[in-house]
């Protein structure tokens, strides 16, 4: 087997590695007519997990797949529309879509026949109105009930649409925000119990769908789903991985230097773990040499993962709080954050008492909110509970923090409350 290096976005085929016990579980649940919620973070391979477990129902063909993403939705028309468009290779389902371009529009009546799909998407999205996406939306589920295989309708990055429809563009939950948000919850849910049997849904987010609906006091839409999380590659199947692509493009990357690139990552995040060893092959070109040594792992490290190019993709791990926590949350999270960089990577409880007496100043129940934000920083992978506190799971994202934001950085132990 020759694996391919990944290139910049999800992976499927030749280029999807390891995975097998959680693509076997997925298909499990999709078999027993389960709906699921897998989350992790971003760059986990979640994207990647459910397009590869799409494309071997697909092979088995007991199976219709649909497969759409939420990411750039902030309506739930939206939702509707891209989901009517990526249902559009099921039989039936464009006469479905036809119908509704026809009502809705008057001057493409006669060309509707010829027109094809991303023609038809664009009709779509002009034609449903926000008025009726939700009748529309409850007949589009009604046919894809009724094709003649069950369906599995994988819908990715859900949480970033519900959070976006909750709380806008200035991270506020309004009541008619939240109206909004269950309504949409509450037709999706509604949908996925009608349709149990013919109609499977896959979700997935890199965002906690719980958190969110926490703050709005509407979890019981997620109850629907079963979670599943999605975890980091151990050790073993990282330094697998490895090894696979080194055989791949002839490179040698002995078992030792493998390690010690693990030993760096500290955590297994398939992105990372592709991106070490992409850098590394393009160090070994520059220097024509096919056999890496542990000086190559130190020096492709510092220079090119934590250089410049390489923080381009961890930019996400700062960008995302805001989206997640709100500006005053998100504050919180920086302090806690660098306050753990700069200390070795722990979080004392010590520390975390000293910003409570720091932040008392200013906020009346600092407890109350330094807890809420620890909370979203443990569930999202950032930090992990230890005896005295928490400290910075991946390695890589402890060094690229701190040479972000340490810089000048008061720690708490040496702030005056
Ligand atoms: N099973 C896998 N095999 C190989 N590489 C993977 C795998 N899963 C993820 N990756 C790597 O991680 C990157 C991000 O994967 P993706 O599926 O987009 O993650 P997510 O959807 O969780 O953000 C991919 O571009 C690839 O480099
Ligand atoms: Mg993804």
């Amino acid at each position: 087997m020759t694996l391919r290096k990944a290139g910049g976005n999800w992976v499927a085929g030749d280029r999807f590695f390891d995975r097998e016990v959680e693509i076997e579980a997925l298909i499990e649940r999709v078999e027993d007519g389960n709906h699921t919620l897998v989350t992790a973070q971003r760059r986990m391979g979640k994207t990647s997990l459910v397009r590869e477990m799409l494309r071997r129902l697909e092979e088995r063909g007991d199976f219709e797949t649909v497969f759409v993403d939420l990411e750039d939705c902030s309506t739930a028309a939206d939702a509707v529309v891209e989901i009517a468009a990526a249902s559009l290779p099921i039989r039936g389902i464009v006469t479905r879509v036809k119908e509704w371009v026809r009502k809705s529009s008057t001057a493409t009546m006669d060309r509707l026949d010829e027109l094809g799909v991303s023609e038809l998407r664009v009709k779509l999205l002009a034609g449903v109105d926000a008025g009726r996406w939700r009748t529309q939306g409850d007949a589009l589920f009604a046919s894809l009930a009724k094709s003649e295989k069950p369906v599995v309708l994988a819908i990715d990055e859900l949480p970033i649409l519900v959070n976006r429809l909750l709380k806008g563009h200035d991270y506020r939950i309004t009541p008619e925000r939240r109206q909004d948000t269950d309504a949409f919850l509450s037709w999706l849910r509604k949908n996925a119990q009608a349709h149990r049997g013919r109609l499977r849904l896959v979700v997935s987010g890199s965002v906690g769908l719980e958190p969110i609906l926490e703050q709005a006091e509407l979890s019981a839409h997620a109850n629907i789903f079963a979670p599943f999380e999605l975890r980091p590659w151990n050790e073993e199947t990282a330094v697998g991985c490895l090894g696979e692509l080194a055989e791949s493009y002839d490179l040698r990357i002995p078992g030792s230097v493998r390690q010690e690139m693990f030993r760096r990552l500290r955590c297994g995040i398939p992105h990372h773990v592709q991106q070490f060893f992409d850098k590394l092959h393009e160090h070994l070109r520059r220097e024509s040499r096919r056999e890496a040594s542990l000086d190559d792992v130190g020096r492709v490290y510092s220079q090119d993962m934590l250089g410049v190019r390489g923080q381009v993709h961890l930019e996400h791990y700062q960008s995302r709080l805001r989206t997640v926590l709100g500006d005053d949350g998100y504050v919180v999270a920086l302090e806690l954050l660098t306050d753990a960089a700069v200390s070795d990577g722990q979080l004392t409880d010590g520390s975390i008492r000293r910003y409570e007496a720091y932040l008392s100043v200013l906020d009346d129940e600092p407890a109350t909110r330094i807890q809420s934000v620890l909370h979203v920083l443990e569930h999202d992978g950032y930090l992990a509970c230890q005896d005295d506190g928490y400290r910075f799971v991946s390695g890589l994202v402890e060094d690229w923090w701190r040479a972000r934001n340490g810089r000048g950085f008061v720690p708490f132990s040496e702030r005056q409350a």
